[in-house]
C-alpha cells in the first residue's frame, strides 16, 4: 500500500519562479509532495499560469472585493483548508496576513524572504543590504507567525556581495539560491524531520539553535 503524499498549497503574487522550483524538484523526484492548490491575490500572476500548466487547481481572489483584510484572509484560508492542504508555502506572496486569520496555520506555513533575517524585514531588501554596506546577503525560509517576517527562521542561503553589485544583480544572483532553499525546507517539513513545537523549530527532534545553512550538498546544521 502506498502512503498518501503530504498535501501542499502555495500562495504567490508574482512571476512564480519559486513555485517553478518547487514543481521542478517534485518532477525530479526530490520533493515527494502533492500540490493541491496554487492561490494568488493577482489574477494575472505568472504563478497561476505555471500551476495551470502543471494541472494544479488554482485560486485567484481579489482583495478589493472584500470589506477588509481580515475578511479576505479568512476566505483565503477557508479555501486553502477546503483544498485538503496540510502545509502552506508563501512563495512571493506580497500581502501582510491578518494575525488572527493565520493562527490555525502557525507551524504549517512557511515563507521565503530575500534577506538574512532578522535583517531587513519587509520590502526592498537588496537595496537596503547594499545601502548598509553589507558584505553578505541572502535568503531565509521561516515559519510564519503574526509578526511580519518575524517567525522562527528555519534555514538560510548566504551570498557574498560583490563590489559594484547593484540591486538588480544582487536579486538575480540570489534567486537560484532561493530556488534550492525553498524545496529543501519544504522537503524537511513534509517528511516531518522539521517540526514546530508550538514556539520554535525542531530539526530531528532537537531545538534549532541557528538556521540550517544551505551548502553544496543541501541543508546542514550551521556551525
Ligand atoms: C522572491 O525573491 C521571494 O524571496 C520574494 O518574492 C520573490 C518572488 O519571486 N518574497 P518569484 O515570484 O518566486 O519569482
Amino acid at each position: 500500500m502506498t502512503m498518501p503524499l503530504p498535501r501542499v498549497a502555495v500562495l504567490a503574487s508574482g512571476r512564480g519562479s519559486n513555485l517553478a522550483a518547487l514543481l521542478d524538484a517534485r518532477e525530479r523526484g526530490e520533493l515527494p509532495v502533492e500540490f493541491v492548490l496554487v492561490g494568488s491575490d493577482k489574477a494575472s500572476a505568472g504563478a497561476l499560469r505555471l500551476a495551470e500548466a502543471a494541472n494544479i487547481p488554482t485560486l485567484a481572489l481579489d482583495p478589493r472585493s472584500y470589506p477588509d483584510r481580515r475578511a479576505f484572509d479568512l476566505d483565503l484560508f477557508a479555501r486553502i483548508s477546503a483544498s485538503g492542504a496540510e502545509w502552506l508555502v508563501l512563495a512571493g506572496f506580497m500581502r501582510i496576513l491578518d494575525g488572527e486569520a493565520l493562527t490555525p496555520w502557525v507551524g504549517r506555513m512557511i515563507n521565503i524572504h530575500p534577506s538574512l533575517l532578522p535583517k531587513y524585514r519587509g520590502l526592498h531588501t537588496h537595496r537596503r543590504a547594499l545601502e548598509a554596506g553589507d558584505h553578505e546577503h541572502g535568503a531565509s525560509v521561516h515559519f510564519v507567525t503574526a509578526e511580519l517576517d518575524g517567525g522562527p527562521v528555519i534555514a538560510q542561503a548566504r551570498l557574498a556581495i560583490a563590489a559594484g553589485d547593484d540591486e538588480h544583480q544582487l536579486a538575480q544572483r540570489l534567486l537560484p539560491l532561493e530556488h534550492r532553499l525553498l524545496p529543501a525546507v519544504l522537503g524537511l517539513l513534509a517528511s516531518q524531520r522539521l517540526q514546530w513545537d508550538g514556539h520554535a523549530a525542531r530539526f530531528d527532534g532537537q531545538l534549532l539553535q541557528k538556521p540550517l545553512a544551505l551548502g553544496d550538498e543541501g541543508l546542514r546544521l550551521a556551525e
